[in-house]
Order: structure tokens, then sequence, then C-alpha cells
């Protein structure tokens, strides 16, 4: 077995920041130094004020005030950092490619190449190279296979280590897991990487596995429960048209032990980084193979979650009389789910790009997101100018200010601050009738109405 003194991970954003910020808390005697190619998110890591740290993440800070400059290191220099560890994670983004072949379906593998041949270039001793990053199945044979034609005879060992974490709990998962996944083809390699989790993880939690059940468990973890989420939501739209309530559904099925409780909350849609990028992943795996069925039923979760976010903003410009040309539409969250300030995929952007191409003036407040996340995450669908959505989308740092003169408030993001609001307030300065769309079903429909509102919510 190889003796792990210094680990490198190449990326420092929502997974390897905190994978390795734990992994060093629990390893003090292993020397974890993070690089990225994004000078200014390093500075931001090594910034001497930990709330400008550049993902927030509960309980993350202290861990970084605790192990950073002793063993966790941020640092642009890849190459030395490459060149002085035994292991190394790869954990940059691995996006659903914007053209060419697999256009809008395939993983974006480039970073990944990238990566593979910067280790390459560089290693000049053995090395474990882990995937952390979530990869199509048989990702690992391409890394192999560049990394053992570089002729300098070097042994390179690959694992698969795909990441569980749920962002907003990162830290909380990343303590007590259900379980490790290793996947590889050595034996000593996987018990290197099992001895560093074993700091904290009890054994029978750490699976070992080959490569490739590795890969595929990942993306099929993501798949299972979009599906729950997607299937919720399904059957949140029936309920509004039979008087069912689908929190009472949720609450009866979710008693069945054979379902379990959780992921069963119906949603304005499922967002972040992970879930719909790897299904389409594994839909577009499924049809490489022609699996034209399994693609179709995978794909399917995707239509659903795309149907929840249209269904939500439709119903609330249907209620509004049909129009919301001119009207002040007050978002309250940005972010996919509470406690991050990760806005990739959130529902809210989708429902914000509609109203505004109804053009709807649309004031938005999040307790994490910046103005600046919110501008680029518009201009990124081009819709419209980067001039039009500066206009028309206000980003202000109260929620109060946001509901002043609104005609209806949407609840795209579920952080709790928004239940403890003065809502008797909130009421008073919006225009009547002032609506409320509770995308995460989180206030209560009768103390809404006992105050005068017009309250809707998801699948009742
Ligand atoms: C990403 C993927 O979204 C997820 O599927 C995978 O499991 C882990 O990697 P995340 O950490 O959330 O998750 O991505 P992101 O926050 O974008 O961080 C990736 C980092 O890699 C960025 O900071 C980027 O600058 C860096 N990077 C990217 C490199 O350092 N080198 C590269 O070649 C490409
Ligand atoms: C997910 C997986 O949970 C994690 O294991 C994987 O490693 C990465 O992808 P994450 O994207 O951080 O994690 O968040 P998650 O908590 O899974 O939520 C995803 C989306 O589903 C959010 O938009 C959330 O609001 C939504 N959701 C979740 C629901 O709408 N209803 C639910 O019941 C649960």
């Amino acid at each position: 077995m190889t003796l792990i003194k210094n680990i490198c991970c190449i990326g420092a954003g929502y997974v390897g920041g905190p994978t390795m910020a734990v992994i060093a808390k629990k390893n003090p005697h292993i020397k974890v130094t993070i690089v990225d190619i994004n000078a200014e998110r390093i500075a931001a890591w090594n910034d001497k004020d930990l709330t400008k740290l550049p993902i927030y993440e509960p309980g993350l800070a202290a861990i970084v005030k605790e192990t950073r400059n002793k063993n966790l290191f941020f640092s642009t220099d890849i190459n030395t950092a490459i060149a002085e560890s035994e292991m190394i994670f790869i954990s940059v983004n691995t996006p659903t490619k914007t053209y060419g072949k697999g256009k809008g379906m395939a993983a974006d593998l480039k970073y990944i190449e990238l990566c593979a041949r910067n280790i390459a270039d560089v290693a000049t001793t053995d090395k474990i190279v882990v995937e952390k990053s979530t990869l199509p199945v048989r990702t690992a044979e391409a890394i192999k296979s560049i990394l053992h034609n570089t002729g300098n005879h070097i042994n390179f060992h690959i694992l698969s280590n795909p990441e569980f974490l749920a962002e907003g709990t990162a830290i909380e998962d990343l303590l007590n897991p259900d379980r490790v996944l290793i996947g590889g083809d050595s034996e000593e390699a996987i018990e290197s990487l099992a001895k560093i989790y074993g700091a904290w993880v009890p054994q029978q939690r750490i699976l070992r596995t080959n490569l490739w059940s590795s890969e595929l468990s990942k993306l099929t973890a993501n798949a299972f429960l979009a599906q729950r989420i997607s299937s919720i939501n399904a059957i949140s739209e029936l309920c509004e048209l039979t008087g069912a309530n689908v929190n009472e559904v949720a609450k009866a099925i979710g008693m069945d032990s054979r379902i379990g409780s959780k992921f069963l909350k119906a949603s304005v849609g499922f967002g972040g980084s992970c879930f719909q990028k790897d299904i389409l992943n594994l839909v577009y795996i499924a049809r490489t193979y022609h699996l034209n069925e399994v693609a179709d039923y995978w794909e399917q979760v995707i239509l659903m979650n795309d149907h929840q976010k249209r269904r939500f903003s439709d119903r609330l410009i249907k209620t509004l009389y049909n129009t919301v040309s001119g009207k002040k539409i007050a978002l309250l969250g940005w972010a996919f789910k509470k406690d991050t300030n990760d806005t990739r995929e959130s529902a809210a952007i989708y429902v914000a790009d509609h109203l505004l191409s109804e053009q709807a003036r649309v004031s938005v407040y999040d307790p994490k997101v910046s103005s600046v996340k919110i501008q680029s995450d518009l201009n990124y669908l081009n819709t419209r100018t980067e001039d039009e959505n500066l206009k028309l989308v206000q980003t202000v740092s109260n929620p109060y200010e946001a509901a002043q003169d609104a005609h209806a408030i949407a609840i795209m993001t579920e952080w709790d601050e928004f239940k403890d609001y003065d809502w008797q307030k909130i009421y008073k300065s919006m225009k009547k009738p002032a609506f409320i769309f509770d995308g995460r079903n989180i206030l209560e429909k009768s103390k809404m109405e006992a105050i005068g509102f017009e309250y809707f919510a998801i699948g009742q």
C-alpha cells in the first residue's frame, strides 16, 4: 500500500473544496493542496476574511479556519502540487456539452482530459489518480490511456470515488456518509484511499467495487433521486385538480418503509449542477448503446421537471388575469436549494426568464446570491440582451423591498428565514389582491389566507 503524505486536488469548487477540507481535518499528517486554474477563486479561498470564501456551506469556514496553511493549502501552482503528491483527485467540472456531437446531452470531458494530460506531463513518480467528478461510465479508460501512453515508465492507478454530498449539507454528508464508494482495479490503490477515509468512516461503510460499477452507481443514484422528485411533482399536478393534497399523499406513501420518506417534497422543480446533467448523461450513454427505451424512460424525468417549472410560471400568469406585463413580481430565493449560494440549473432562473418574456418586472431577494450572479445566470440563457436584463431585473438586499408594490410573490427557494418574515407588513406593502405562489410549500396556507393573501402552493 502506498503511504500517502501529499494529496493534490485539481478543482477548488463545490465538490473539491469541502471534500478536501474534511480530508485535511481528519488526516492532520497529510498535506492537502487544492489547485485551480481560476486565480480569483484561489485568492478567495485564501482570504483572511472567512465570510469571503467562494463557497458557502454551513460548517465549512470553521474547518478551513482550523486547517488552512497547516495542512490544507490553496494554490494556482498546479504543476508543483501534482509533482509533489502521491495521490491526485480530479474534481473539475464536467458540464453538459454545448457544442458538437452530443450537444445538450453528453458530458463535456475536455477539462478532465486536460487534467490527465497535465498530470502525464508533470509526473515523475508513481501516482494514484482519483476521479471525483461525476463521469460517464468508462471515462477511466480514457484517463488511463492518456496516462499510460506518456512513455516515461511511471505507474498510474486510476480510482473512481464519486461524491454523494448534497450542497447545503456538504460538511455533514462528508463527516457522516451513508457510504463511501471506491472503484478500481488495483487493490493496493483502493486500500490507500480507503485508509484516508478510514480516519473517520467505519470500514463497513467503505464499499469497494470495480471502476465501471462505481462510475455508473453515481449516475444511477442521482437518476433515482431525481426520479422521485419528478414522480411526486407529477402527482402534485393531479392533486391540484382532484382536491387531494400532495403533502398528505407524500406522507402517506413515505411511511411505507419500502418507499421511505425522503425526496418526496413537491417543488417548483429540481435544480443543481448534478441531476439534470447526470440524467442527460445516462440518456446519452443509453442512446449510444441503442437502448432507446432505456433512454426514453430516464429522459422523461427531465421532461417532467421542465414541465413543473413551466407549469408554475404559467399558473402565476394565468392567476394574475392572464398578464404580468409591466407588473412587479417579487422572487424570494434564487439558489437551487437553501443553505447554498449555488444557482446552477436553479428553477428560479427559468421561472424568471419566462416572466420576463411576458414583460414582467422582476425583483429578486436571496440571502446568499449576488446580483452579479443573478444577471449572469439570465444572460447565459441569451433570451434577451444584457441591458434588457439589467433594466427588468432588480436585485435587492431585503425581502420587504422586493415585495413593496409587487403584484405577486413567488417563493423559489426554501430558505428557513422566509417562514419568519413579518408577512402582515409584506401584505400591507403589496398591490391588492396580493398573491403568493409558494414553489416550496413552506408557508402555512391558513395563516397566509387569514392575513388576506391569495395563496397558491404546489399540489394543494
Ligand atoms: C463539479 C461537477 O459539477 C460535478 O459533476 C463533479 O462531481 C465535481 O465537479 P463542482 O465542484 O460543483 O462540481 O464544480 P465547480 O464548483 O465548477 O468547480 C470546478 C473547479 O474546477 C472550478 O473552480 C474550475 O476553475 C476548476 N477547473 C476546471 C480547473 O481547475 N481546471 C480545469 O481544467 C477546469
Ligand atoms: C445531489 C445529490 O443529492 C448528491 O448525492 C449528489 O452528489 C449531487 O447531487 P445536490 O444537487 O447538492 O445533491 O442537492 P439535492 O439536495 O439532491 O437537491 C437537488 C434539487 O432537488 C434541489 O433543487 C432541491 O430543492 C430539489 N428537491 C430535493 C426537491 O424538489 N424535493 C425534494 O424532496 C428534494
